[in-house]
């Protein structure tokens, strides 16, 4: 096997302890405060042959690292990285598909499940002491019996979505960027055909350009006043400000959501609002699943330096 250890990784910014300690095993390991090519020294940059990052890289950050290789993304969604650049530049670009499938399809589940019910709410009113003084919890509204589902890319993570909640007995339906011939579910090519068939969206859709505040206010329009929207995917997908308003004025019923647009800043007024149940990016976060992501970054590095190939390249 080719020798490794003379071989300088950089990771800027926090990643996975257990993937820093891996790279620190087979490699030189190289750290940065923040992914600013600023910060990045004539000597790093004459050494650094790959990267593993969990926050954004820019074309500007690549450009600073001239023998850069490989740039091993932590996550299966890497909008973060300016991946068309590195393809330019011949840099090989990884992600972390499979690993979190199911675990994020759980969330999905229940954050629907907490959203359509409200039951942090209830957990909360408990924790207050307020069942023994006042008696009964109001009931939800809310309820998943009778909803209609969309589903808002239709990848690994949206199937994962749509076994689940089949498995509910709601009916499925749809939007991708094509039409898929091995899923049994209704499509619509158009998210707010989709939305005006459903009223409950869950997004899985990735980040990028192409689904930038795809879901919008004419999609919450559609989507009509007993609507649920879930976002797993990325808080970039949506119109958050569109959001905010459908909320605080009942043009959807609720929403539930895992990922927000400025991530880790999320509007006041989000956060005041009481038909809104709230996560911090936490979908793909058990500790098995994350060291199994910090496992196949670390792998995929392996892999680049010893045999010539990546396990999970991200798709073209
Ligand atoms: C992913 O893998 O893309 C999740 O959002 C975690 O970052």
């Amino acid at each position: 096997m080719a020798e490794t250890r003379d071989i300088a990784i950089l990771v800027p910014g926090v990643l996975h302890p257990h993937a820093k300690d891996r790279i620190a095993g087979s490699f030189e390991l190289v750290t940065l405060e923040r992914a600013d090519p600023a910060l990045v020294t004539e000597e790093m940059a004459a050494r650094v042959r790959g990267m593993a990052a969990m926050t954004t890289v820019e074309a500007g950050f690549i450009d600073a690292l001239p023998h850069l290789e490989i740039i091993a993304n932590f996550g299966v969604g890497y909008d973060a990285v300016d991946a068309a650049h590195a393809g330019r530049r011949g840099i090989m670009v990884t992600n972390t598909p499979d690993v979190l499938t199911e675990e994020v399809a759980d969330t999905a589940v229940g954050l629907l499940l907490n959203t359509v019910r409200e039951l942090p709410r209830a957990e909360t009113w408990l924790r207050e002491g307020r069942w023994a003084r006042e008696g009964g919890y109001r009931f939800s509204r809310g309820s998943l019996r009778g909803r209609t589902v969309g589903i808002f890319g239709m990848g690994r993570i949206g199937r994962a979505v749509a076994q689940r909640l089949a498995a509910f007995g709601l009916p499925i339906a749809y939007h991708n960027r094509r039409k898929l011939d091995d899923v049994p579910y209704v499509y619509h090519d158009t998210l707010p055909g989709l939305a005006a068939a459903v009223d409950t969206l869950i997004c899985v859709a990735p980040g990028g350009p192409e689904t930038h505040r795809a879901v919008n206010a004419d999609v919450f329009e559609a989507l009509g006043a007993n609507g649920v929207f879930v976002n797993i995917g990325r808080g970039s997908t949506v119109d958050e400000a569109a959001l905010i308003q459908a909320l605080q004025k009942g043009t959807i019923f609720a929403a539930g959501l895992d990922v927000f647009e400025n991530e880790p800043h999320v509007p006041e007024a989000l956060i005041a609002l009481e038909n809104a149940s709230l996560l911090p990016h936490v979908g793909s976060a058990s500790v098995a699943t994350r060291q199994a992501m910090a496992d196949l970054v670390v792998d995929n590095l392996v892999t680049w330096f010893t045999q010539d190939r990546a396990i999970t390249p991200v798709p073209e």
